[in-house]
């Protein structure tokens, strides 16, 4: 093969390019400040053989088909949903993402979020820099939920939803229930977790934490139902893929009492935020996708996704194909 051309969409770790070029590809970077919509990703990678995209890339059937030099999308994430699987399939190209390496990070933000909604930490914070720290009193506000001994519902026992399940039994004794497609005997036996359907998890559960990839039949998996099922005394916390909760009912499950809080590190319409959500506080905690977001952690994803590019002009399959 001649020289390899390489499209990176937004901006990655030198090191990570440093390390592309040493094989002898020539790397455009694009370093775009937004997100490339496909019709834009389609004609700015045309004739690359290669692209190097992040999860708010749209990586669609114009991009994956109309140029026959593509052979590999790598997807600086583990989530790979941005792209179309099965037209990268018609089209041969392989596509790569970067799971693992990011796992504890995402993992230790659940718990962040969890800790941070049952503690009210953030209401705390504006309090005191509103001016506003009364003496300690015994039925003071914000009064929080408890954490240790309450129950974890898993929605997803992957990797990340494993790494929260972990956090929560062993470090604050918390039993765990979970939903996957099959058992996870390993993760039942370290952390006394039981495998129950989704309607039963919703309802036992203290605290419910979404890690489950978003496809079509994940999309909207917490709706208005679900979030009826769910105690009032509960909080949702999502690190996963906003689509996977139906927000707008979310905004009325927290107005209305259904449930008592929720934190949020992804959302429906990112980067945007339904007003009405934005408008419920109490015992919501709100991040802007920061689940990965140590500066560790970002190295080692553009590093694996630089690997799999460096295998490709090797000739060798690439690391870490969902594709
Ligand atoms: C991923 O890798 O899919 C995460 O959402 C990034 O933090």
């Amino acid at each position: 093969m001649t020289a390899m051309t390489v499209l990176v969409t937004q901006p990655i770790h030198d090191e990570a390019i440093a390390a592309i070029r040493a094989t002898g590809a020539q790397v455009r970077c694009l370093n775009s400040p937004r997100p490339l919509g496909g019709a834009e990703l389609a004609a700015a990678s045309r004739d690359c053989h290669a692209l190097v995209t992040l999860l708010t890339d749209t990586v669609d059937r114009q991009v994956l088909t109309g140029n026959p030099a593509l052979r590999l999308v790598a997807n600086v994430a583990v989530g790979y949903d941005n792209i179309d699987l099965a037209a990268a399939r018609e089209a041969g190209v392989f596509v790569t993402n970067t799971p693992g390496v990011l796992t504890d990070a995402t993992a230790d933000l659940a718990m962040a979020l969890l800790l941070g909604c049952a503690r009210r930490l953030t209401e705390a914070d504006r309090m005191i820099r509103d001016g506003n720290f009364p003496a300690w009193t015994l039925l003071q506000e914000p009064m929080g939920l408890d954490v240790t001994g309450r129950t974890l519902g898993i929605v997803g026992m992957g990797r990340i939803g494993a790494a929260v399940a972990r956090r929560a039994h062993h470090g604050f004794g918390m039993p765990i229930l979970y939903t996957a497609r099959h058992d996870h005997p390993a993760e039942e036996a370290e952390l006394a977790g039981q495998r129950v359907e989704l309607d039963e998890l919703l309802a036992r559960a203290d605290y419910v934490s979404l890690h489950t990839p978003l496809r079509p039949d994940t999309h909207h998996l917490i709706d208005e139902r679900a979030l009826r099922l769910m105690k009032p005394t509960a909080v949702l916390i999502n690190t996963g893929r906003g689509p996977l909760v139906d927000e707008a009912a979310l905004a009325r499950a927290l107005t209305a009492g259904w449930i008592a809080g929720a934190g949020l590190d992804v959302f429906e319409f990112e980067p945007r935020v339904v007003p009405e959500l934005l408008a419920c506080r109490q015992r919501v905690v709100l991040a802007p996708h920061l689940g990965s977001a140590t500066d560790s952690t970002r190295r080692r994803m553009s590093a694996l996704a630089a690997e799999s590019v460096i295998a490709l002009a090797r000739g060798e399959q690439p690391v870490n194909r969902v594709v």
